[in-house]
């Protein structure tokens, strides 16, 4: 997006809260792929998103530094819970102390490990919400182990599904984290138990409403 229109935005909607603001700038200063991290608008519309859905129970798919799963948890009333994958153990202490310092880490459980070994162990928790942002090769096969467990009516967001406008580039759309968004598309696009829309927001944002 137009620099110019960014700043304005940021400028018309909700400030970041102090220590979202800390942890983005700890992110550029201390890790690697900072660009990974949600920022300001992300988090406000991850947490704006939560708010309308009020969701009991939540699932994150990437972790990374801690960011959006902070923005989600901020907006979940008292007797939710956010369960949040990370399969990178190098993240763990960074993560947690970020979760320790934040008003809504307690709200947060963390699993370190691969979201497709955690998720059958996690099978009896019925998911309002669920936020996919880990590795864009298995887009497809997260999706098929999520949906049976989201609750009719219940939501998955699924982040980066425009992957740098590349869905619609083929001169720069052959490798493989292209070719897993583009299949996961396809497969949302054809699947009768949901409503789907993709939101042109930040790299695409695809909302997943399973039907009734
Ligand atoms: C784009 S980053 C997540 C950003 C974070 N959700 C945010 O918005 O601030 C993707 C993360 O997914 C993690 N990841 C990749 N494959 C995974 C898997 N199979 N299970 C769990 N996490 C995975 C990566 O290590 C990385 O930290």
């Amino acid at each position: 997006m137009d620099e110019q229109l960014q700043e304005y935005i940021l400028g018309h909607i909700d400030p970041e809260p102090p220590h979202l603001r800390q942890l983005a700038r700890d992110v550029n200063v201390y890790l690697l792929y900072p660009r990974m991290c949600s920022g300001h608008l992300q988090g406000r519309i991850l947490g704006m998103l939560t708010h309308m859905i009020a969701p009991l129970n939540v699932l994150e798919l990437g972790t990374y530094a801690g960011y959006s799963a902070l923005s989600i948890a901020e907006a979940l009333g008292p007797d939710a819970r956010l369960h949040t994958i990370e399969i990178d153990d190098e993240m763990e202490d960074f993560i947690l102390q970020r979760f320790a310092q934040s008003p809504a880490g307690s709200k947060i459980s963390l699993h370190i490990g691969d979201a497709r070994d955690i998720l059958p162990g996690l099978g009896d928790i019925v998911w309002d919400m669920v936020f996919i942002d880990a590795n864009k090769r298995c887009y497809c096969e997260y999706y098929e182990m999520i949906l049976p467990h989201v609750r009719p009516g219940g939501y998955i967001l699924a982040d980066n599904t425009l992957w740098d406008g590349k869905v619609v580039d083929p001169a720069h759309n052959h490798d493989a984290q292209s070719r897993g968004i583009m299949a996961f598309n396809d497969l949302v696009a054809a699947d009768d138990r949901v409503e789907k829309v993709i939101l042109p927001l930040r790299d695409g944002l695809t909302i997943i409403r399973k039907k009734n």
